[in-house]
């Protein structure tokens, strides 16, 4: 299958409010459907304050209003069905909001139920509970005002729930058939590589800020395993489900746990040579530009996770996603964009052993977006960037160019549908600036232009399908030749 990833806030508005939704995806089924998707991800659409553009849930059983209603999420499964594309969506299960039922009602009664379903410590002496960096920058620990705080590995408003309690798990279980018996495929699942921290909740050795990275204590912590086993059985096991996990950090020696015959996910996203740059969660200084990586380095990477996961499982490949800058500029020099390097870099992993992924976009060559001004920026990553660049000593001007450069905000523009006002994406006030690119990266002219990136998708697409080549492509073994 070849799947398409939605940013659905941009992929198209219907509703003319400036922010996409569920009925603009239904709108452009066709589009997708004529590129020859098979499965499209989209990304969180429940109930949200959208502190982190809804990885932050308030209500897991209901859609966003500014996303429609449940009953447009019915239509688009019946209408996506009516076209053979079957719809995955996120679970986001590593946190919640904090404006969900139950952490408000954690921080009313400290006593009650739900506050079991998070990480609430006392900190010692005015100190907090530990010394973990939260993946945002800054501490992972929140306080309440009544001598408690809170563990958030992601942002503030994003609580971490507490795998170890089973009545949460029993709750998020139950919530995950709901959506399955309603006719979704399968999932993405953020963050899941988090769902299990060292029990102790220990500070490890600081680094200059004084705090620690997580990878030590909540990245694949030993003891996930039984987590990620169980939510399989009371949950995937029950349909043919497809599922994908955001597992950064697994060891290769541990794929098949996780992917194999009898693992938890049917395949994952590797992010050793996607983050070859450093990745949207490293501080600013980590960023490697083009340049500073070498091509031999980063064809190493590549192989080493195909032959890899080949010994054990199934993958996800992918260049692009929405946390990341456009493919584009994180492998290829500015001056030498174009389509030559758009569809060499389609052509490098479409070939490849695993289920490739396109992020919305990335089928019309779109690179990064020009920044001039902080105001231009939602992400909350990225402004939490902007100013600890600033205290490192940048002038805005140059902090707004330094994270402008690596921002997720790059990969989050509105879709160019064509070159008519706000690029044909709304007929309001986009909530985030068009890339100024549209006037001629855009949907509809690519379409009537036979050597466009976007056709040259539709051909690499139709290889994949295509009886006499799809075997060895979508079966084949690969062997590196250099
Ligand atoms: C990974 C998601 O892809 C990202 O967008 C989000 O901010 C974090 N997980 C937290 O949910």
């Amino acid at each position: 299958a070849i799947a398409y990833q939605i940013y659905p806030r941009s992929f198209y508005d219907a509703n003319g409010d400036g922010v996409g939704d569920l009925r603009g995806i239904i709108e452009k089924l066709d589009y997708l459907q004529e590129l020859g998707i098979d499965v499209v991800w989209i990304c969180p659409v429940y109930k949200s304050p959208m502190d982190d553009n809804g990885y932050d849930i308030s209500d897991y059983y209901q859609i966003d209003p500014q996303f429609g209603t449940n009953e447009d999420m019915d239509e688009l499964l019946a209408k996506a069905k009516e076209k053979g594309i079957k719809i995955i969506m996120d679970l986001v299960l590593n946190h919640c909001s904090d404006e969900h039922p139950w952490f408000q009602k954690a921080l009313a009664d400290p006593d009650c139920e739900e506050a079991e379903y998070f990480y609430f410590r006392r900190g010692e002496n005015g100190q907090l509970p530990n010394n973990w960096r939260s993946m945002f920058g800054g501490p992972a620990w929140e306080p309440v005002g009544d001598g408690r705080y809170y563990l958030h590995i992601f942002g503030k408003k994003q609580p971490d729930l507490n795998w170890e309690n089973p009545k949460l798990r029993r709750k998020l279980y139950d919530m995950i058939n709901y959506w399955q018996d309603k006719g979704v495929a399968g999932f993405r699942l953020d963050a899941i590589i988090h769902i299990k921290k060292d029990p102790t909740l220990a500070s490890r050795e600081p680094e200059a800020d004084g705090m620690c990275g997580l990878l030590e204590c909540c990245k694949n912590y030993p003891g996930i395993g039984d987590f990620l086993m169980e939510m399989r059985h009371e949950t995937f096991d029950r349909t043919d489900c497809m599922t994908v996990a955001e597992a950064p950090g697994v060891p290769y020696e541990q794929y098949g746990e996780y992917v194999g015959e009898n693992g938890y996910f049917s395949m994952m996203f590797d992010f050793t040579y996607t983050e070859i740059y450093a990745g949207w969660a490293s501080t600013w200084k980590d960023y490697k530009k083009v340049g500073e990586w070498t091509v031999p380095e980063f064809r190493d990477m590549l192989f080493r996770s195909q032959t890899e996961i080949q010994k054990v499982g199934w993958g996800a490949v992918y260049l692009e996603n929405h946390d990341y800058p456009r493919a584009l500029d994180k492998y290829i020099p500015k001056e030498d964009h174009g389509y030559a390097s758009a569809t060499m870099l389609a052509t490098l992993y479409f070939l490849l052993r695993g289920t490739p992924f396109i992020y919305q976009g990335q089928e019309l060559g779109m690179a990064n977006c020009p920044w001039n001004s902080a105001e231009e920026f939602n992400d909350i990553s990225t402004l939490n960037q902007y100013n600890l660049v600033q205290q490192a000593g940048c002038t805005p001007k140059e902090a707004v160019q330094v994270v402008g450069e690596y921002s997720r905000d790059n990969a989050r523009t509105p879709f160019p549908w064509d070159d008519g006002p706000n690029a044909g994406f709304t007929t309001g006030k986009p909530w985030l600036k068009v890339n100024p690119s549209y006037t001629t990266v855009n949907a509809a002219a690519e379409r009537q232009d036979p050597h466009s990136v976007l056709a040259y998708y539709k051909k690499l697409v139709a290889l994949r399908k295509d009886p006499a080549t799809s075997g060895p492509l979508g079966y084949g073994t690969i062997t590196p030749c250099l």
